[in-house]
């Protein structure tokens, strides 16, 4: 059985070799870990870590915000497995560089159309900036180091005779594989929902895209069947089509 002390030394050993942290940042994670995390959950098999125990726990806490954000931060990534925390944030004017990292990758764009041209790029990011009518495009902020890792956004579409939002989202390769993906399209699906604006969300998934796919079914989307889609425009690729209700 598994306890928190052996997830939490792995995850600190990720944070230092592989994230390549500050060695200041670095100890106040081991000082929490140490000062707080394990004389309070050190004890329980990590199955026992639930949302529950730690809000009980963090509500309890009297230390700095910073310091409790930072251990919030750190159950996160337990209870996740080594894996990010992410926030989204709008598409920015300055987020070209991420753009590029993502359509100008082969390993990304595989599934969706090929990669697109330097040209194609300036005009897509020109559209995200420019979204209107309540479409939106975000930015995924790993929040351990405020790098962008990826995109996640909806948009209104003519599907089948009616108005729908259409999601779609993208990871970089060095952060996939952590549940980046679920976690940013389940803020964009709280988001869509508080909009009320359509009741259905769709996704569209290659239906040879099998992390997607998982996407939509971990995210209780239902799989309606597959469908020809057309993206980019000229280019047909066979799709599933998901439906999620959003006004449930
Ligand atoms: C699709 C994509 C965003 C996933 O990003 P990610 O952050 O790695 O996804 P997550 O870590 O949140 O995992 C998604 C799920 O897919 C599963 N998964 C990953 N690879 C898989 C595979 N080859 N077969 C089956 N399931 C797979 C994961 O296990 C996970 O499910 P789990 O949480 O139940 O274990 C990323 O692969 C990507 O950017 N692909 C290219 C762009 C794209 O195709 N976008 C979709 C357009 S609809």
């Amino acid at each position: 059985m598994r306890h928190l002390p052996d997830a939490a030394a792995e995850w600190l050993r990720y944070v230092e070799v592989d994230r390549q942290r500050k060695p200041s940042t670095l100890d106040s994670y081991k000082a929490i870990v140490r000062s707080q995390l394990i004389p309070a959950l050190g004890e329980m098999p990590l199955e026992a870590v639930t949302t529950d125990a730690i809000e009980r726990w963090l509500s309890s806490l009297s230390g700095a915000a910073s310091s409790r954000a930072k251990a919030l931060v750190l159950l996160h990534h337990r209870l996740r497995g080594v894996s990010a925390t992410i926030t989204l944030e709008p598409w920015g004017s300055g987020d070209l560089p991420l753009l590029e990292r993502l359509m100008g990758d082969p390993r990304i764009t595989e599934h969706l159309g090929g990669l697109e041209s330097p040209d194609k790029l300036r005009e897509r990011q020109g559209r995200y900036e420019r979204l209107e009518g309540g479409d939106r495009m975000f930015k995924i902020v790993d929040v351990a180091s405020g790098v962008g890792v990826g995109s996640v956004g909806f948009w209104t579409k003519a599907w089948c005779g009616e108005q729908v939002y259409e999601v779609g989202w993208m990871v970089v390769p060095e952060f996939q594989g952590r549940g980046v993906a679920v976690a940013a399209t389940a803020q964009a699906i709280e988001l869509a929902t508080r909009a009320d604006k359509h009741r259905f969300m769709h996704a569209f998934p290659n239906v040879d895209n099998a992390p997607s796919n998982a996407i939509c079914r971990k995210l209780g989307f239902e799989l309606l069947g597959a469908c020809e889609f057309e993206f980019p425009k000229g280019h047909f690729m066979t799709c599933n089509d998901w439906r999620l209700e959003l006004r449930a």
